[in-house]
């Protein structure tokens, strides 16, 4: 067996643990206050407990469902042309099959996140408003691929998984043990992050794989969109615009809902001290990907020196 196999085989959550069933005794919000920008602010808090928890029960859907969009619809749909040999490079035998194990992972993150929406929905009776058709990096991907040669299309996905899996991962670690957040929710969130842990390496090395094997066109064209690709992707935009519709679900008039909007994310700019920025700069210089075709366009945006 790889080694990376033999550990998936020990400790995936798919392969090792329980079913996670909502526990009534357990007490907390469902999704952790420091995650929802808008939880803090004095309008929603004037409001009382029962908008903050509505609020979050919101949020916890919207994020169950990211994480059921990003699974399928990008993470799997990319492995899938990588180990049906769609893409015009070579990849190891070791490598195919700690993307097959990645799979299994993904699709049943994907099935426990949409369970637990079902599972607070029942508890609750909070229905989800409607949830976003798209996520931020699915939009990124789509905006930028517009402007590559359709000849790298494929590489570009693989890539922005690459740094989208490492970015998930650091995402991850900033919701676990949060004292106010229902054991249920935590317990969820510990057990993806064991498996994204393993994920994020794997497709470490995969993103330096990638970068020693392309041709230098290849580089220049990706260097050319890799900026703007970030920009959308670390983007509020998705954010907002459900947001929104919690808030005019909470009552707040049109007008209102923008002035809380703008009063959370008029500051938000992407500069180099965003903490999923600096992660994503770690990772390209880590995997030798800030050469000379990549590094001008991040200078020119100030993210580097
Ligand atoms: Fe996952
Ligand atoms: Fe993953």
């Amino acid at each position: 067996m790889f080694q990376l196999q033999e550990k998936w085989e020990a400790r995936a959550t798919v392969r090792s643990r329980p079913y996670i069933s909502f526990d009534t005794n357990g007490a907390g919000y469902f999704y952790p206050i420091s995650r929802q920008p808008i939880a803090v602010h004095p309008k929603i808090l004037e409001k009382g407990d029962d908008a903050l928890k509505y609020l979050l029960i919101q949020s916890l859907y919207k994020y169950s469902n990211d994480i059921s969009s990003i699974e399928t619809r990008i993470v799997n749909t990319t492995i899938l042309k990588v180990i049906s040999g769609q893409l015009d490079l070579e990849f190891s035998d070791e490598q195919k099959l700690n993307l097959y194990t990645i799979m299994v992972d993904e699709a049943y993150h994907a099935y426990v996140a949409y369970d637990s929406l079902l599972q607070i929905e029942k508890e609750t009776g909070v229905k989800p408003l409607p949830l976003p058709k798209t996520i931020e990096i699915e939009r990124a991907i789509r905006i930028v691929k517009e402007k590559l040669p359709i000849k790298y299309h494929d590489i570009f996905e693989l890539i922005c998984v690459c740094l989208a899996e490492n970015t998930l991962t650091k995402e991850i670690v900033t919701m676990t043990d949060k004292d106010e957040t229902h054991p249920f929710f935590q317990k969820i969130i510990k057990d993806h992050l064991s498996d994204e842990t393993r994920h994020s390496g794997v497709f470490f090395h995969l993103l330096g794989h990638i970068w020693s094997k392309v041709d230098i066109d290849c580089k220049r064209n990706i260097g050319l969109v890799l900026v703007e690709f970030l920009d959308t992707y670390l983007g509020v935009s998705v954010q907002k615009e459900f947001d929104k519709q919690i808030l005019i679900e909470l009552n707040f008039s049109d007008l209102d809902a923008d002035l809380i909007l703008n009063d959370v994310y008029a500051g938000f700019s992407l500069t180099r001290n965003h903490p999923m920025l600096m992660n994503i700069l770690n990772l390209l210089e880590k995997s030798g990907m800030m050469d000379e075709y990549i590094s001008p366009s991040f200078k020119t945006r100030g993210w580097i020196l």
